[in-house]
Formats: structure tokens, sequence, C-alpha cells
């Protein structure tokens, strides 16, 4: 029976081990054991791990992969990818390989503004809030200048802030809707501080402000904290050819395209389709956003949102064929850094930034868009063609043979043998029972 315990973020890592095993597990000695097989040897290393959260008993490994061959604005790249699903990195270098001879990746970047802001209440008259705001906006920049003087120094730093009446939703309630520009810094911490001085300076002045009455002066702030939501924070991502040059073995390429056309339409109207639609890109896009130490819960969070804002959630890629070209392509807000956070820390996240030729944030904006419209395009290039199961078995071969711990000869035996067969667990199961019985 689990049990409640008190200061358990105070014991050491050995005690809090303890504690786990002993309370939870019937072998204690062997999730100790499992535990301790994932530590890194290297006690640096492992000691950074461990202090990146609380509580830290073990390390939780997922692969790291790469997918070559990646053109981008007529530069090369191998994208760094972090994921557990067995398809996402071939499919991603297929569609690389795919798309390098037809041109590659072509991208842009529409803008990088961020939103931060300040919620607040007030209960009294709108016009003499707007005078305030107009008076004290230089002051809430003014404040700040100690949190923004080397990102401004550098290019970047607030934007605008502008206040934002919504007491037709909630009664009383305003914002300070801020923008930033954040540069190779996701941000977040830039933006908390600025918003949090604004909070603290808005209410200050409120106080001294002569027209407010006592009670207009009483400003309460709710709450100051960057949106996750930045759908100005934008990136595009495209290929483009002609129509013939899709051709693959007996496939036309007119057939080819407009099929995948039109199951891309499907995912700008159907939200079913649309869900698992954009659940491919984010496999591409998730991958490379945690291979660089990014923060994939406020990229899915955001770009959730944006494929829902014209009030129907809808396919983040679209196609067309026009005049015999067929182009496809995504638009997507992507709020990243490559400065800051785990960047500078995390042995890997280092070597990902490394492999990417130490992008900024813009350019890691471009691979991840292009990682996602890679991704998207390989999932429904095989689901208009061959189906998904096909590559997707075949892929997974390997995970139902470690599954059955398959000895390495067991492994190059029956990989030979389901290059002409058929991928279905039972199968496998099958196979390598004849093979066992036959040895
Ligand atoms: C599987 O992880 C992703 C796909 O379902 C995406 C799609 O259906 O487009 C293959």
């Amino acid at each position: 029976m689990s049990k409640s315990i008190s200061g358990f973020s105070k014991l050491s890592k050995s005690k809090k081990i303890d504690w786990i095993v002993n309370t939870y597990f019937s072998n204690s000695e062997a999730a100790k054991r499992i535990l301790k097989q994932y530590w890194n040897t290297d006690e640096k290393i492992q000691q950074l791990h461990d202090e990146f959260i609380e509580n830290t008993i073990s390390n939780y490994y997922l692969p790291l992969g790469v997918a070559p061959n990646f053109s981008i604005n007529g530069k090369l790249y191998t994208i760094p990818m972090v994921i557990e699903e067995s398809s996402v990195v071939a499919a991603a270098s297929k569609a690389a390989k795919f798309w390098l001879d037809r041109g590659g990746f072509k991208t842009t970047v529409v803008s990088t503004t961020k939103i931060g802001q300040v919620h607040f209440m007030f209960h009294g008259d709108p016009n003499k809030l707007q005078t305030f705001f107009k008076q004290v906006k230089p002051k809430l920049i003014g404040d700040t200048k100690a949190i923004t003087k080397n990102m401004e120094s550098r290019g970047g730093g607030i934007i605008d802030i502008v206040l934002r009446n919504k007491t037709q939703e909630i009664p009383g309630y305003y914002q300070l809707h801020a923008s930033f520009e954040t540069l190779d810094a996701m941000g977040a911490n830039f933006i908390n501080s600025c918003l949090e001085q604004f909070a603290e300076t808005f209410k200050r002045e409120a106080l001294l402000f002569d027209s407010f009455s006592e009670d207009e002066k009483n400003i309460q702030i709710v709450m100051s904290i960057l949106s996750n939501y930045v759908p100005e924070c934008l990136v595009r991502a495209e290929v483009s050819c002609k129509v013939e040059d899709l051709q693959e073995g007996k496939v036309s390429g007119e057939a080819f395209a407009q099929k995948f056309v039109q199951a891309v339409n499907i995912a700008e109207i159907e939200p079913y389709r649309a869900v698992t639609h954009n659940k491919g890109i984010m496999n591409g896009i998730d991958a490379v956003v945690l291979a660089t130490g990014n923060d994939f819960r406020a990229i899915e969070a955001c770009v959730h949102a944006y494929a829902s804002r014209k009030g129907r959630y809808a396919s983040l890629t679209h196609a067309k064929i026009e005049n015999g070209i067929f182009t496809f392509w995504i638009e997507i807000p992507l709020a990243l850094g490559t400065v800051g956070g785990l960047t500078g820390l995390h042995p890997l996240v280092k070597l990902a930034l490394e492999l990417l030729h130490h992008p900024s944030a813009k350019e890691l904006m471009q691979v991840v868009a292009v990682a996602g419209l890679a991704q998207n395009f390989a999932a429904l290039r095989s689901l208009t063609t061959t189906g998904i199961q096909q590559g997707h078995m075949k892929m997974h071969l390997m995970n139902i043979l470690n599954q059955f711990e398959a000895s390495e000869d067991e492994k190059l035996n029956l990989t030979k043998h389901f290059e002409n067969h058929t991928v279905s667990h039972s199968a496998v199961v099958e196979a390598l029972k004849v093979l066992r019985a036959n040895k």
C-alpha cells in the first residue's frame, strides 16, 4: 500500500530511491538496478541531469537519430531528431532525399514577434484608464531598462504595449498586451521579468494618478505571464516541382499530385483527419524541438491553437496544383531559442546545434518547419499510395524482435525473411517460433 511522505525533496538521491523502491516495488533490488543502469558513468554529466529538475532518480533515454540530405534554401542539413516512434526518422530521410532531387525546401521567416500579458482588474471609468495608460506607458518601458538593456543592444526588446479592454467577456477585466523581440532566445524569462515590472509600475503609478477615484486607484493585478500563443512568430516552408516530376514507378505525377492535394484538402475541412494529419507533422517538429533543447509543450500548445484560429481545427499544411506546378507548404508559429535554457547546458543539445551549423533562432525555425513539412509529405505519400502499414510494420519489426529478446542472428535472419513477407505481430512471433524450433 502506498503512503505519503513529507520532506521527500530534501532526502539524498539514494534515500529517495530507497523510499520509492521499498514503497512501490515487489522486487526492490531489481527496481533499483534498473534505475541505476541508466545513470551516466560520468559523474559530472549525471549531476547535470540530476539538477535539471527536482527529485531526479534516473535518466529516461530516447533515441537521438539524424535525417541527412535536407536542402534548405540551397544549404545542406543533417537534422537531429529525438523520438521513440520507429518510422519517423526514416520517413524524414526519405522525404529529404525525394526533395533534394527536386529543388529542395524553400523557407522564409514571416515574423518573430512574441507576446506577454499583464492581466488586471479595474472597476471604473475606461476613458480614465486609457488616459492613465497613455501617460504611464513611457514609464512602463523606462522601468524595465535594467532588464532590456542587453537585449536592446543586440537589436531586440519591447516592441509595444497596448491596453486591451476585455470587460465584455469578464466585468472589470483588462490587459496590458505587450509584444517583444527576443532574437535568439526563446525569451520566456526576459518576457516574464518585463511583465512583472510592468505590473509593479502600473499598480504603483495608479495610486498617484489624480484623476482616479480612490477605488479606481486600486488596480488588482491578477497575473503577469508570457503567452505561448505566438501567431505572429511565423515561419513558412515550401516545396514545389513540376507535376510530372512527381512520377514514381507506375503512378503518374498527375495522379500522385491530385490524390495528394485531395488528402490535404480533406485535412483542411475535416477535424478528425486534421488532428491525425497535424500529429504526423508534429512527429517531425517535436523531434527536432526536443533534440535542440526547446520546449515542445509550448510549441504543441501554440501550434494546435493556431490550427484552430479560424474557428475550426484544420490542417497546418496546404497543397495546390497550378499551371502544372505542384506546391506543398506549411505556415506555422514556432517560438524557438538557440541560446539560453538547455541549449548551453545539455551536451547533446549543444551537439545537435553544432550539427545544424549553430543556427540563429530564425534558422532553427526554418529547419523545424521543414522537418514538419517533410514528415507530412512522407506520411501523405505513403497513405495515398501503398498505405501506411507496410512501412510502419517494417520499422516495427525490430521492436517486436527486441520484445522477444531475439539474438543478433535471429534478427538478421528474420529481417531478411520479412523483406518479402508481410510484417504483423503474429507473423513475427510465428517466424521466430519456427526459427527457434529448427535450431
Ligand atoms: C503516425 O504517427 C502519423 C500518421 O498517422 C500521420 C498521418 O496520418 O498523416 C501517419
